[in-house]
């Protein structure tokens, strides 16, 4: 976590210059779950420095695989002997805030013949776990917890999973990837399938290190396979850059360019978004790493409006959408957020702490079971909180940034769980922080 719990930004300076973000979170975890899954060294650069992808990192370790830092390029070197050479944690396995750990590590255990305990803090110990727990039960895994193994803490006694044709009730990219970890060490074929597709790290990436998993529209084909070691340089986390994109926008005068960012088509769907809402977007596409396309997005400052979030495109910016809701803020007209009742399940609930975030700046709000309404207009500053969620912290922080003035964000260090580093990215694009 961040040391800082107050952060005072003194608004209205344009954003201007180049960064690169941190390694993508959703990418971190996943690669270092593969890489414990190999057989062989794996190394990894510009891994994602947050609490979270730590939370993965010290998980594979009590399972006994070797994890080094390797100084340069925020890397770290893994050897690992394959899935047969985990072995049983000797203590509970802590995930702290990271419901991406908690759900693919979940997915992995169940696969394993051993006993192991997962549990995370208040905010995961409330957060929805049957959704995985119930399919990994299908295919034979003995997991027991609160409520039914509704929540967390939960223990799992793995091994002996058969395939299965499983069909998902939400679009979860944590549900599926649990899956897809569990298809891997199960007899003959899992099938998984979504009702929306979710982001496809853990499909793209299996496919690229040589495992047997195949995607077809918003279904998932594994086999029992692992793959192979390897060696990632992480590209930059679209989500994390979402923050930037948004400052850029509604602050007069911005010009930023975000170098070397993950361009998966279903992260950056947010950029689409905001370019029906008028925002001056530019991405360029200057490679591949892993099967996931990277590059550039350069962001100038513009006027926006109004614009509706609903159906398919949800899942795909459900991460933006505390940020999406603050460019709303600053738009012309109504923006409706809506089909968005997994908001209400993440590390708060970004419909509710959205809502009382945007009232604290004057904005109109009205929110339904699943939907967030924001009127735009002319917000001002005000004194923010975090809820305990490094996302609405962000956004808070991105409102406060365009606003001509001093805004206060309490509750700062929930931004450590994804980027450690904001305030100093901010500060090397011009931004203006109190110390
Ligand atoms: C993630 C998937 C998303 C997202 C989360 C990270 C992942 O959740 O909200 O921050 O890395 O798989 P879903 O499981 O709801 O898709």
């Amino acid at each position: 976590m961040s040391g800082r719990h107050e952060l005072v930004i003194a608004g209205g300076a344009p954003l201007r210059g180049r960064l690169r973000l941190p390694g993508d979170k959703s990418i971190s975890h996943r690669a270092l779950l593969f890489a414990a899954m190999a057989d062989g060294q794996s190394r990894i650069t510009h891994l994602a420095d947050g609490d979270d992808v730590g939370r993965t990192r010290h998980a594979i370790a009590r399972l006994g695989v070797r994890i080094r830092d390797v100084p340069d390029a925020a890397g770290v070197a893994i050897n690992a002997r394959g899935v047969d050479a985990l072995h049983e944690p000797h203590t509970v396995v802590e995930c702290g805030n990271s419901g991406t750990s908690m759900r693919l590590l979940l997915g992995l255990l169940a696969g394993r013949p051993f006993f192991s305990v997962l549990t995370g803090d208040d905010s995961l110990n409330r957060r929805p776990m049957a959704r995985v727990t119930e399919p990994l039960r299908r295919m034979g895994a003995q997991i027991d917890g609160r409520d039914g193994a509704q929540f967390a803490p939960l223990s799992v006694r793995g091994g002996g999973l058969q395939g299965a044709r499983l069909e998902l009730h939400v679009a979860s990219a944590q549900v599926k990837s649990a899956l897809v970890l569990a298809g891997l060490q199960a007899e003959g074929v899992t099938e998984i399938v979504e009702p929306a597709a979710s982001r496809d790290h853990t499909e793209r990436m299996l496919a690229a290190f040589g495992a047997p998993v195949q995607a077809a529209g918003t279904t998932v084909h594994v086999e029992r396979g692992a793959p192979s070691s390897f060696e990632l340089d992480v590209p930059g986390d679209p989500s994390s850059a979402a923050f930037f994109v948004v400052a850029a926008c509604i602050t007069p005068g911005s010009d930023i360019v975000l170098e070397e960012v993950a361009l998966n088509p279903n992260r950056i769907r947010y950029i689409d978004v905001l370019t029906r809402m008028g925002a001056d977007i530019d991405v360029t596409a200057t490679g591949e790493r892993a099967g996931e396309p990277v590059g550039d997005i350069r962001v100038r400052s513009s006027e926006l409006t109004g614009t509706v979030v609903a159906g398919d495109e949800v899942p795909a910016v459900q991460d933006e959408i505390p940020v999406l809701a603050v460019a709303a803020a600053f738009a012309d007209g109504i923006s409706e957020f809506r089909d968005a009742a997994e908001l209400r399940v993440k590390e708060s609930d970004r419909i509710a702490t959205m809502e009382q975030e945007l009232t604290q700046l004057g904005v109109g709000v009205e929110t339904q079971r699943d939907a967030l309404l924001v009127r735009g207009g002319h917000p001002r500053t005000g004194l923010l909180k975090s809820h305990g969620d490094h996302r609405v912290a962000m956004a808070a922080a991105v409102a406060a940034v365009a606003l001509a003035g001093e805004t206060t964000v309490r509750g700062w260090q929930a931004v450590g769980i994804s980027y450690p580093g904001f305030v100093d990215d901010l500060v090397a694009l011009g931004g203006e922080v109190a110390q």
